[in-house]
């Protein structure tokens, strides 16, 4: 482990000093686009207004030989497209691909302060992201790029999550994780061919009734996914980065997706993937804090003072616990009421 006297000291001469916090700009949904795709292209001034991050995707789901024609889009995409406060992000081939070199070499080259993160797939160790680190440094440093370009890494193999929390640690330039639950199912060879959500056969089921054991037993769905979420959520938080649902596949089961989204909204997350436009308002209805428990927590802060102690509120306890619960609420809705003026009405915030 590097000491933690040189821990925020550039790796390349030349290279702008790394941040010692991660700045949190409202991060609801990341929208991927195709930029080999000139449809797509066109469209992203128009998507770039609705969402927080637009993301040029150059892995998965492009094809091999339209994987130059991704980067190239994505270069002149970004250096042409005014996105407003719209942060630009790239999800660059893998390490161990033929591509991964060339994509940083152009996107870091090309683009430069233009480019806010970079999401690195399949990452496996902590060793994965001193590698980008290195690398991103000496280009920083060859293409005068003045703010550090951030790393977001995909928790997408079994690897990885047994080291994520050494993952989350490994540099000052770790923005974040995503929770990638296909490429994730594979490596764990989990039986699933869905790309997040629940499944029908992953179910906890009530006992037979003694009396009458031939009864129907009802059973409930569970969610395969909170485990690998939780532990994401406290490898970010420890870390001070922070935490994304990755895809949700099924593009028309909007309830479905939906559901996904809340519970990692509830369990810690900030944003997730939209991989279609229609994710786009389940993202930012499900990561924007519902107006009346901003309202109640902003009561909550009230009535407690200084934050100690301890008050009733229609019959609930509140005390130096649930305002520091309160508080993240009010923070979070705050934040996202300074983008989105929709928002900002809800919440009754000038
Ligand atoms: C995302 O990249 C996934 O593999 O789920
Ligand atoms: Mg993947």
């Amino acid at each position: 482990m590097r000491s933690a006297k040189d821990f925020f000291q550039p790796l390349a001469v030349g290279a702008p000093d790394p941040l010692r916090e991660i700045p949190f700009r409202p991060s609801r949904m990341i929208h991927f686009f195709d930029p080999s795709n000139p449809k797509m292209a066109a469209k992203v001034p128009e998507i770039a207004a609705k969402v927080d991050i637009l993301l040029g995707n150059l892995e998965d789901a492009i094809q091999a030989d339209r994987k130059q024609a991704a980067r190239e889009g994505l270069v002149s995409i970004g250096k042409q497209a005014d996105l407003g406060e719209t942060q630009l992000w790239a999800r660059v081939n893998s390490l161990d691909s033929p591509w991964f070199l060339d994509d940083m070499l152009r996107l870091v080259g090309e683009l430069g302060d233009r480019l806010d993160v970079i999401m690195l797939p399949k990452v496996q160790g902590p060793w994965d992201i001193y590698y980008a680190d290195q690398l991103l440094a000496q280009l920083e440093a060859r293409h005068g790029v003045t703010r550090p370009i951030l790393l977001h890494a995909i928790l997408e193999t079994a690897t990885g999550v047994n080291q994520v929390e050494a993952i989350a640690h490994a540099s000052p330039r770790m923005q974040g994780l995503s929770l990638g639950p296909a490429d994730l199912a594979a490596s764990r060879r989990m039986k699933t061919t869905r790309v997040g959500g629940g499944h029908p056969g992953y179910v906890v089921r009530a006992d037979p009734n003694p009396e009458s054991p031939s009864d129907a037993r009802p059973s409930v769905q569970q969610d395969l996914w909170h485990y690998t979420i939780a532990r994401m959520v406290d490898a970010c938080a420890a870390a001070g980065i922070l935490p994304f649902y990755g895809p949700f596949g099924d593009i028309a089961d909007l309830v479905a997706c939906e559901d996904q989204f809340r519970n990692a909204f509830l369990l810690g997350c900030v944003g997730a993937w939209s991989l279609h436009p229609n994710q786009i308002a389940i993202a930012r209805r499900v990561f924007s804090p519902p107006p009346e428990e901003v309202a109640w927590a902003k009561r909550v802060i009230e009535a407690m003072g200084d934050g100690t102690g301890a008050v009733m509120i229609d019959g609930k306890m509140q005390d130096d616990a649930t305002v520091k619960q309160c508080r993240v609420m009010v923070s979070l809705a705050e934040l996202i009421a300074s983008r989105d003026p929709e928002m900002r009405a809800a919440y009754g915030m000038s």
